[in-house]
């Protein structure tokens, strides 16, 4: 089933997701401003300026699974990290992390089972920095241990949490010295998202008069050309985490099929394999383009996109209009949000609900 009309669509986002996108500025700030409030127990109990001799930890840890981990991918996206950002998605620290490394644990519901074995991994190895979490088990455990905590709301589905998991992120590796002027940054990347908002609900102040949408929001348009093909997002640079939360949102919001690649390794590999793309389905390639494409990758996509596009049925492009990293990180997951929340209604699906992943920590849990 396609659904057309405006009306339906409101009726199939049963949980308002759509609401939740429009939170995402707000979110950023305010992740921001309850990572201030660990600062100090962060830097009191964590010095490594004066323990390891170094201006920083030799490597920043940021253990967390699906929508809690993404902003250990998505740091380095938008901020230039002095040190190495590794991101863990599963149960073990990496063998060399020390009192030399700071691991910070993200948990939106504090239960995930990965997130806490690296929990009490990184404990024993008397490396952890903070906890960020709206509490359950790893909140307990923080608790238990005198680790810092940012707390943030419970209540909403972390992947739609993603801006005040963001901002705390943010404020919790500046407060480690992994990266400078977080706050504005912060800030640009909160007016980024607000204007692809803008242009999504039709709110946009232009010269003192509100502008009304005309058509449909561009997102639902877009998501209307991919409704049946399974969709592969290219991201090269910066962008290769956000391709991976595009993947991610279209899975979960929209339930359906997606991947994610980079250039310029896909151009050694999976260019060839489009070749028998129609008999495998229908397909789409949305690519997105960043504020510091290298040129030679542009020309590479431009050059990919002239081989395959017969094997394809869209191809769509995005690029940022935000010329700063932070900024344009969050345009390009606002704008993927967006159309994996359309991909989802125009198909009849309600967005909010993954049954799948809950049944899977049920199983797992023994219920
Ligand atoms: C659900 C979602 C999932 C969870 C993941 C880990 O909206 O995004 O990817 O984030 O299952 O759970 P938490 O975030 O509670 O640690």
């Amino acid at each position: 089933m396609t659904i057309a009309s405006e009306s339906q669509l409101a009726t199939v986002d049963a949980s308002d997701m759509l609401g939740a996108i429009r939170t995402l500025p707000a979110q950023l700030r305010e992740g921001y401003a309850r990572a201030r409030d660990a600062r100090a127990a962060i830097g009191r109990e964590w010095p490594h300026r004066e323990r390891a001799g170094r201006p920083g930890p030799r490597t920043l840890i940021v253990c967390g699974m699906g929508g809690s981990g993404v902003g250990g991918d998505l740091l380095g996206a938008a901020f230039d990290v002095g040190v190495p950002v590794i991101a863990v998605k599963g149960y073990e620290l990496p063998s060399w992390a020390s009192e030399d490394d700071c691991v910070v644990c993200v948990s939106y519901s504090g239960q995930t089972a990965e997130t806490l074995s690296c929990f009490r991994a990184a404990v024993d190895r008397a490396t952890v920095s903070a906890v960020i979490t709206s509490g359950g088990e790893l909140g307990q455990l923080a608790a238990q241990h005198g680790v810092p905590v940012v707390g943030v709301q419970s209540g909403m589905q972390p992947r739609a949490a993603v801006g005040v998991l963001f901002g705390s992120l943010a404020g919790v590796a500046e407060a480690l010295n992994v990266i400078d002027d977080a706050e504005d940054a912060i800030e640009s990347a909160a007016r980024a998202a607000q204007a692809v908002i803008d242009l999504h609900v039709g709110a946009g102040d232009q010269d003192g008069m509100t502008v009304q949408l005309e058509d449909d929001p561009p997102a639902l348009a877009m998501a209307r050309q991919i409704t049946d093909a399974t969709a592969v997002i290219y991201g090269t640079g910066m962008t290769v985490p956000i391709a991976w939360r595009w993947k991610a949102q279209i899975n979960e919001n929209a339930k359906h099929p997606a991947f994610a690649n980079a250039y310029p390794e896909l151009d050694h590999n999976e260019i060839v394999g489009w070749e028998r793309a129609g008999a495998c389905g229908r397909w789409a390639v949305i690519e997105l383009l960043g504020p510091d494409i290298l040129p030679q990758n542009r020309q590479r996509m431009d050059v990919t996109n002239g081989i395959i596009e017969d094997d394809l049925v869209a191809s769509l492009r995005f690029q940022t209009t935000a010329l700063d990293r932070a900024g344009a990180t969050f345009e390009l997951i606002v704008w993927g949000d967006y159309l994996a929340t359309y991909l989802a209604l125009v198909n009849g699906v309600d967005p909010t609900p993954v049954d799948r992943i809950q049944r899977l920590k049920q199983e797992l849990a023994g219920a």
